[in-house]
């Protein structure tokens, strides 16, 4: 397990992610009753912008470092609650999701790399309402859900170092959707060029699990498989109203974010109707 979330986080794809999971749990916590939201790959929680691994690759300047200065708009609300944890720190999803529970609602996380693993646990020792789990996120999907709660989120967000990452995805997605068929899903996937990322979309389609759709942005043509030219995020059974907020959300981001590259955009589309 090379890959480090340290070395990326607040970066374009990080701010995606993190905008839409924000406007996901808000739309969860509009109902009274308690939500769960179970985190596959969890990371360390909260980074440290000024950490050795931050300042090596400076990914964030071009990411939540480009949103300082935003003072309204669709971004607002999820900024707001960036702007509440201390300056030079960025949460990740685990510390952004634990900001919106409510009293009655829990997170579970799940890490494999043990210092991320160590890292994570001690951020949410003795917090009654977090679970943190080193197990392996496939096989946590299974064990853990349905939920007790019988609603909540699933977030998967693996590294896609390894090969076959894509399938797995679209695997885990299809089985989650005959076993807890009420659940939000989100799993995040890098768009470097386009054909993966199609693939898998067609993989969903083909498998069974309705009510998908994709939320994407990209800063340039995907046709550099070496570069991280964009993200998607696929969500399946999403809160109503959320397809419209996911929409505002990616054009304000690719307002702030475009580098000004050829070929950049974003698009909120159906992949499997209701
Ligand atoms: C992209 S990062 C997660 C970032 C985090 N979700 C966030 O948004 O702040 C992926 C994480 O998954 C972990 N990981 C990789 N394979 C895993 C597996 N099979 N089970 C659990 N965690 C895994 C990695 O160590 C890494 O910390």
């Amino acid at each position: 397990m090379n890959y480090r979330h340290a070395f990326h986080a607040g970066n374009f794809a990080d701010c995606a992610k993190h905008a839409l999971i924000h406007a996901i749990v808000a739309a969860l916590g509009r109902k009274p009753a308690p939500f769960r939201v179970l985190d596959t790959h969890a990371g360390i929680g909260l980074y440290d912008l000024r950490s050795s691994e931050a300042r090596r690759t400076g990914e964030w300047r071009d990411g939540i470092g480009r949103l300082e200065t935003v003072e309204d708009g669709p971004l607002l609300p999820w900024l707001s609650l960036v702007r509440g944890f201390p300056r030079g720190t960025y949460p990740g999803s685990p510390a952004l999701v634990r900001a919106m529970l409510r009293p009655a609602d829990r997170l579970a996380l799940c890490e494999l790399h043990p210092e991320d693993h160590a890292a994570l646990r001690a951020a949410f020792r003795r917090d009654a309402r977090v679970a943190v789990h080193r197990r392996d996120a496939w096989e946590a999907i299974g064990a853990l859900t349905p939920f007790p709660e019988r609603r909540g989120l699933v977030l998967m967000d693996p590294p896609f170092e390894a090969e076959g990452e894509f399938a797995r995805l679209a695997d885990a997605m299809a089985a989650l959707s005959r076993r807890f068929r009420g659940a939000v899903q989100a799993a995040w996937y890098p768009i470097k060029h386009r054909a993966p990322a199609r693939a898998f979309l067609d993989a969903l389609a083909a498998s069974g699990t309705r009510d998908v759709i994709a939320c994407e942005l990209w800063l340039r043509e995907p046709t550099d498989p070496a570069r991280l030219n964009g993200c998607g995020l696929a969500v399946a059974n999403p809160p109503f109203g959320f397809r419209e907020e996911a929409g505002a959300i990616l054009a304000a981001l690719h307002a702030r974010l475009d580098e000004g590259e050829a070929g950049g955009g974003w698009t909120v589309r159906e992949v499997v109707p209701e």
